[in-house]
């Protein structure tokens, strides 16, 4: 069956993709938040990524108010009571996700499915504190969301077939390009992204360069879009903090200790982008 209402729990930087992106492709998004600042703040936000994609001229700007009006927001998770999939974009914290799950698992109709977009979390164990271990699926979106063109699905130990076709099925109607990997730690995308961005931090910690170089470095000599430090400023260095722990206690290897100035400045509050320091300042 085809999915056509979604809730997005969480309007965080992917959570706010993600509806954005389910919103401009036809379906009905529920966007839930407990804080209704972040909630205006997020549709304040999509307006400007979707204004900033209509002037690249990939959509008319007349459909903008259409697709927000596809949008709803709300602070209850309790209205969630109609939607085909949820998809959880909360902090990567285990707790905070068992907690959504276990609350959405009384609200969203048995038989309908529920996604984490976590980033390394696994899927097995957020299935096992819900009813509905087959109906449940890891939905990994990249950021920026609405650029992107990766959903990494992940699949928990007992998810169906089918829930896996129809959620390649809604990535597809998104624009998207679902790519498979398997329940461990990272999964793909983070257990080789995070060791990396981890490295740019080990470097500048040991004065190895400095920041411009060793973003210059990976940019001009590895043709990456953007350098390890100003992604990890992109990501938010606590999600990527969050992310070398999982990988550093969940696969019980050294290589994956976080470096002690990654974890300096999250301890600091320079998280990056969202916070206007990082390893870079922003506006
Ligand atoms: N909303 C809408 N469109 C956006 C956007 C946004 N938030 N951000 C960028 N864009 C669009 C621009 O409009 C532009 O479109 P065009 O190609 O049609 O002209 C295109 O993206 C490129 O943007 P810019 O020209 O402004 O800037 P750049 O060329 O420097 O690209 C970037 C920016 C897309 C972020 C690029 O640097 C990039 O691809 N960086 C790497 C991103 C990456 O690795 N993401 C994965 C992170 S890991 C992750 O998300 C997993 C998680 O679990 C941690």
């Amino acid at each position: 069956m085809a999915i056509e209402r979604v809730a997005v729990v969480g309007c965080g930087t992917m959570g706010n993709g993600i509806a954005q992106v389910a919103a401009t492709t036809g379906h009905h998004v529920t966007l839930v938040d407990l804080d209704e600042g972040r909630l205006a703040a997020a549709t304040a936000g999509i307006e400007k990524s979707l204004t900033r994609v209509a002037k690249k001229g990939k959509i008319d700007e007349s459909v903008i108010p259409e697709i927000l009006g596809r949008i709803k927001t709300t602070t209850k998770l309790s209205d969630c009571g109609d939607v085909d999939l949820a998809v959880e974009a909360v902090s990567e914290t285990l707790g905070v996700k068992q907690a959504v799950f276990a609350e959405l698992d009384k609200v969203v109709p048995a038989g309908k499915i529920l996604a984490s977009n976590t980033s390394s979390i696994s899927i097995t164990q957020l299935a096992a504190g819900t009813s509905r271990p087959d109906r449940f699926i890891g939905m990994h979106f990249m950021n920026p969301v609405p650029v992107m063109k990766l959903v990494e699905v992940i699949r928990g130990l007992d998810t169906s077939d089918e829930t896996t076709n129809e959620v390649n099925a809604l990535a597809e109607t998104m624009g998207k390009i679902a790519v498979p990997a398997n329940d461990y730690p990272g999964f793909v995308s983070n257990r080789i992204l995070m060791p990396m961005i981890n490295e740019a931090i080990v470097c500048l910690q040991e004065g190895v360069a400095s920041r411009e170089s060793i973003d210059d470095i990976m940019k001009l000599g590895m043709a990456h879009p953007m350098g390890p430090l100003a992604l990890g400023d992109l990501i938010g260095l606590d999600v990527c903090l969050s992310i070398m722990e999982v990988l550093h206690r969940d696969l019980g290897d050294s290589k994956y200790r976080p470096s002690p100035l990654l974890r300096k400045m999250v301890a600091a509050g320079h998280l990056g982008r969202k916070t206007g320091r990082g390893f870079y300042e922003y506006e």
